[in-house]
């Protein structure tokens, strides 16, 4: 039986770059799938590069020799639905290099909607017949914040989506503007919101307004993008926030009140507007299920109090829930939906079985490792293992294939004994190098996981969290609020851990060990045995279990650790230059070069010259058809039309309807009289006339209301999800 073969790859550089392949054959609604995210191949966290590693990776895993193997190729769409840009306003040139001369025929690439395939990641993994879908992230196609779905047989549907500013982004500015934990620190945010308290807020939400599926965050957060070709260019920045903000250095304490009480207002915000979002989902969807994805879905706390808050009577988050599940949700929607992989009976949706998409290392090639290293070893006795983890000693735990997402789940992890109280300083300080608030996730036996949790289902990817019971007796694994992010463990998805936990259980009589992913801090995740190996040599790991072969650290020389990073290293440049040579035409330095610099023309003129000459065109045809003409806008932004905008004074204009009495900059208090009759709302006198939206902040906005309330209206809209506002144009083009 012929197999085939549908790729997945972002459409964006982004920093969770990475690539899934799932493989089908015949009439069988079965299928076989692997994926995995660049970082943990080139060893650079958030790297924002072309997944070519991960796309090779896949490719091996499957036997494919050459892209023309592929049956599809299917991607996502950002700000544009085209191929060889990610963006128009975008700098990642040589993301977009790559796709230029990637060797497949475009015949073959198809492009859907982002929020649509973080919606088929969890859906069709998540063996409901029917379920409401929540897709909350920073930004999707054309800055989509909330979307929902619903999801009934094996079609999704979309019900409703929000534009513009959304928690998600508010999240990631905080922990990265104010609070300085870096790209990427949302967790540690989270973790640190617990030492705030209720009552102390800082941070004012009580502007903030929630109406169905909109979240207005417009009183705190600008809207998006936050950052283009001039930003990236080091050109002026674009302003994020409504208000001000302080910004934490380095060297001021993280654990000081102030910052610890912004992490608690921000997370206790966010948890408010998932239960609001889930709420209305709820109300919107007969379903008992509820589906979980995008990036706001790691936040585990707020999925908890969500679930706890609705109606709903299952949850399911897909374990790789932020952009680094994108590869597979693109698959797997491809699956269910294009035409190409259409089969006589209806394909059933399957439960997740577990998250390891990644490939196996068979014992010979560990054992191949160690020879070449001259490392002593011994074979794994598991029930040896718990002994060592009961007497407080750390073990690195390297089995089967790597998990998808940035939770490790017993394959890629470091374990420890949930009961000693230090367990967690050590533990952060010797090992992974980080913060000491950060917490750790216990890992415990499906059948014993309500003794220890309040928690109302087995939590396989450790994206629920509960109320430990007895706090004293697992300390290590506990939160400072009495609560800890769990993962239940059963014999089915992952035999050798759950063997390990109850063999554990068997000498202290608990069934639940200290389990954090296996990393440095500001590194990926562990891939290969030598990462696994280095991993153990940076830090104050006791014995590492490599498959069926246990490591005593003391006994290995460290000076060989030098020569593993550079056999490393040079691994890694060797597989890039075969995957270029393999998957791409014509690499050529000159032909890039060239590329560039068209490109990078493109990219300014789409960002600033594009509103202009869009407007000043619409306006040319208004005024030969002598239309009439109502804005919808604010009144900063209509002034500016007024005193700079060639032709706009001379339109038809009826009236002006001012959105919420708004400026565009919130902040400026007073409203500019303008020359035109003032209205409350669009009458049916109107009805001949064409809305123009004068804003920038609330185009969206806008575009949204005359869609639900003036459907019958022609509108035009001169900006979008990649353009700066037009007083950037007028600055670069004064007279
Ligand atoms: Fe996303």
């Amino acid at each position: 039986m012929k197999k085939k073969y549908i790729l997945g790859i972002q459409c964006f550089a982004t920093m969770d770059s990475g690539a899934c392949i799932i493989q089908t054959s015949g009439e069988s609604d079965k299928y076989e799938y692997v994926a995995i995210s660049e970082e943990r191949l080139i060893r650079k966290k958030h790297p924002y590069t072309f997944p070519l590693h991960s796309i090779k990776y896949c490719m091996e895993h499957f036997k494919i020799n050459s892209l023309n193997e592929i049956d599809l190729l299917v991607s996502d769409i950002i700000r544009e639905p085209v191929w060889h840009r990610s963006g128009p306003s975008y700098n990642v040139k040589e993301f977009d290099y790559i796709k230029k001369i990637f060797k497949i025929s475009e015949k073959k690439i198809v492009q859907i909607n982002h929020h649509l395939a973080h919606a088929a990641s969890v859906y069709y993994t998540s063996g409901f017949k029917n379920s409401g879908i929540l897709i909350v992230d920073g930004n999707g196609t054309d800055l989509e914040t909330n979307s929902f779905f619903e999801g009934k047989g094996n079609k999704i549907k979309l019900i409703d989506k929000y534009n513009g500013r959304g928690i998600g982004i508010l999240y990631n500015v905080i922990t990265k503007d104010c609070l300085n934990l870096g790209t990427g620190g949302e967790g540690k945010t989270m973790g640190l919101a617990p030492f705030g308290r209720k009552n102390k807020s800082i941070l004012d939400f009580s502007k903030v307004k929630y109406d169905g599926i909109v979240t207005d965050y417009s009183s705190i957060l600008r809207r998006l993008p936050f950052s283009d070709i001039i930003s990236f260019s080091g050109g002026e920045k674009i302003k994020k926030l409504n208000i001000n903000l302080p910004k934490r250095s380095k060297q001021s304490n993280i654990l000081n009140h102030k910052w610890r009480q912004i992490a608690f207002d921000v997370q206790n915000e966010t948890e408010k507007c998932l239960i609001h979002l889930g709420k209305e989902l709820k109300k919107r969807v007969k379903s008992q299920n509820i589906c979980i994805a995008g990036g706001v879905a790691l936040n585990s706390v707020a999925n908890q109090k969500l679930f706890d808050n609705t109606k709903f009577k299952n949850i399911f988050v897909y374990p790789a829930c932020s952009d680094a599940g994108i590869p597979f949700g693109l698959c797997i929607w491809a699956l269910y939906n294009h035409p190409l992989f259409k089969i006589k009976k209806r394909r059933r949706i399957f439960k997740l079985k577990n998250a390891y998409t990644g490939k196996i290392y068979e014992d010979k090639k560990i054992k191949s490792i160690l020879k070449k290293y001259n490392i002593q070893y011994n074979s794994l006795k598991i029930n040896k293992i718990a002994e060592y983890i009961s007497k407080g000693k750390i073990i690195g735990w390297f089995q089967n294939a790597s998990e998808y997402g940035p939770r490790a789940l017993g394959n890629r992890s470091i374990l420890a004994d949930s009961r000693n109280p230090h367990m967690q300083d050590i533990v952060n300080h010797k090992v992974k190098h980080r913060e000491s608030f950060r917490p750790f996730a216990p890992a415990v036996l499906e059948e014993d996981y309500k003794k220890y949790f309040k928690i109302k289902q087995p939590s396989p990817y450790m994206l629920l969290v509960a109320k430990v019971i007895k706090p004293k007796l697992i300390p290590s694994v506990t939160h400072i609020d009495g609560t800890a992010r769990v993962q239940t463990v059963n014999k089915k998805q992952n035999k050798i851990f759950y063997n390990l936990i109850k063999n554990f259980k068997k000498i202290t009589g608990v069934g639940c060990i200290l389990n954090t992913s296996f990393n440095d801090a500001g590194e990926p995740i562990v891939e290969t045995p030598e990462d696994a190996i280095l991993g153990m040599l940076n830090s104050k790991i006791d014995y590492l279990v490599l498959g069926n072969f246990v490591i005593d650290s003391k006994k290995v020389n460290k000076l060989i650790k030098k020569k593993i990073v550079k056999d490393r290293e040079k691994r890694i440049q060797s597989n890039e230059k075969k995957a270029i040579r393999s998957l791409t035409k014509n690499y050529d330095y000159k032909d890039r070069k060239k590329y560039f610099k068209k490109e990078t023309k493109n990219a300014y003129w789409n960002t600033i010259q594009k509103p202009f000459f869009d407007l000043k065109n619409q306006i040319k045809n208004w005024k030969n058809k002598n239309n009439k003409i109502v804005l919808f806008g604010t009144y900063d932004e209509t002034n500016l039309l007024l005193n700079k905008m060639e032709g706009f004074k001379s339109l038809n204009i009826e009236a002006f309807m001012p959105y919420k009495h708004f400026n565009d900059d919130i902040n400026k208090r007073n409203k500019v009289k303008l020359p035109f009759k003032t209205i409350r709302k669009i009458s049916k006198k109107q009805i001949d006339s064409e809305i123009l939206i004068t804003s920038y902040e609330f185009c969206y906005d806008i575009e949204r209301e005359i869609k639900l309330k003036y459907p019958m209206f022609n509108y035009f809209n001169y900006y979008n999800g990649y353009s700066r506002n037009l007083s950037n144009y007028f600055k670069i083009n004064k007279k």
